[in-house]
């Protein structure tokens, strides 16, 4: 990971890396903490935290040496660029505020600060067997939350009362915390691919959108499945159905080597020929790992073939205003062949009676 790095910085002539990012803080050297920043040099790896986190680092990064920062961080910083004599710096345009540019250009005159992007975003693609075992316990949670909540949806029951028990179920399990709000959306909510849930109460004849994750040890999972309650109506079915095939048609064909584009494509064209191209707004899926969205995309937009080792959801969905959604998504991984399932769960048409 870091010989990646420092044979980029050989690339562009720069003496160090700088990190503040936490996500990236966290990848590289499996420090925690909420603030800190990472140098890696090329002959140097220093994390630099504050007395908070003097111990906490000492623990998670023992490969790592650690400064404790005294003053400011612009301080410690200074330390670090005094002792490699560093001229040129390169840093995360995407993460420094503007004001953080300027207060290093401010203290250090004559070091020119190169600004970088997705050096770790691109290591953190492709996930190793350790990173797809946490995904996968965090998936695994994600689908026994769902299943244990289904007894418990009947009409009703309001949306966020469902959305509190797929939280607390999840954290029951050992997730550390819902990777994102839980979106559950009834009836016509269910039109909203990100509905809110809310005072709504469920009612026969509604189809329900349920998305869900959780982290475990830091990783995320992602998972949707539309539910109907009561006898599901001949539209019902053929939206349900058309979504469905879809899915399967784009898991049966994800594979290393397809770009994002292309895979995107094959359940985009199965939607379109169904009349609902108009109602599948956003792309197929994300890469999932540290964060819930990053890298792969399955998208129109991405036309780099896919890696073995990358975590992508499938989600297509059709929604309907004023009439409801469907979306199906599952999380997998890419295998050498084609790819595995990491959210096992049913997608036959679940029937609340
Ligand atoms: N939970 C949002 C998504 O599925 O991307
Ligand atoms: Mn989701
Ligand atoms: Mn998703």
């Amino acid at each position: 990971m870091l010989e990646q790095i420092r044979s980029r910085l050989a690339e562009i002539s720069c003496d160090a890396f700088i990190s503040t990012y936490r996500t990236h803080r966290r990848y590289l050297t499996k420090f925690t903490g909420s603030a800190g920043l990472v140098w890696i040099g090329h002959d140097s790896k220093t994390l630099v935290v504050d007395f908070r986190y003097a111990e906490q680092a000492e623990e998670q990064s023992p490969d790592w040496e650690i400064i404790l920062q005294k003053t400011t961080a612009e301080d410690t910083l200074a330390e670090l660029i005094g002792r490699h004599k560093a001229r040129r710096i390169a840093f995360e345009s995407e993460y420094v505020t503007v004001d953080q540019l300027a207060k290093w250009q401010e203290k250090f005159e004559g070091v020119e600060f190169v600004p970088t992007k997705n050096w770790v975003a691109e290591l953190r693609k492709v996930k190793t067997a350790d990173e797809i075992e946490k995904i996968a316990a965090a998936a695994q949670i994600t689908v026994q939350a769902l299943n244990a909540l289904i007894p418990s949806i009947k009409p009703g029951i309001a949306e966020i009362e469902l959305a509190l028990e797929l939280e607390y179920t999840m954290r029951k399990l050992g997730a550390e915390a819902a990777a994102f709000d839980p979106i559950v959306g009834s009836g016509p909510r269910g039109a909203l691919p990100h509905a809110i849930p809310g005072e709504r109460r469920v009612q026969v004849g509604d189809f329900i959108v349920i998305d869900m994750g959780c982290v475990y040890q830091g990783y995320c999972s992602d998972l949707t499945r539309t539910l109907v309650v009561g006898k599901p109506d001949a539209k019902q079915l053929e939206i349900y159905n058309t979504v469905l095939k879809a899915q399967l048609a784009a898991l049966e064909a994800l594979r290393p080597g397809l770009t994002g584009k292309e895979v995107d494509t094959i359940a985009r064209e199965i939607i379109k020929e169904a009349g609902y191209d108009r109602n599948f707004g956003h792309s197929l899926g994300h890469g999932v790992g540290l964060e819930i969205h990053e890298e792969p995309r399955l998208s129109q937009y991405n036309e780099e073939p896919l890696a073995p080792g990358v975590v992508v959801t499938v989600e297509p969905g059709i929604y309907l205003p004023g009439w409801g959604g469907v979306r199906i998504e599952d999380l997998v991984v890419v295998t050498d062949e084609g790819c595995d399932i990491l959210t096992n769960m049913t997608k036959e048409l679940i029937v609340i009676e």
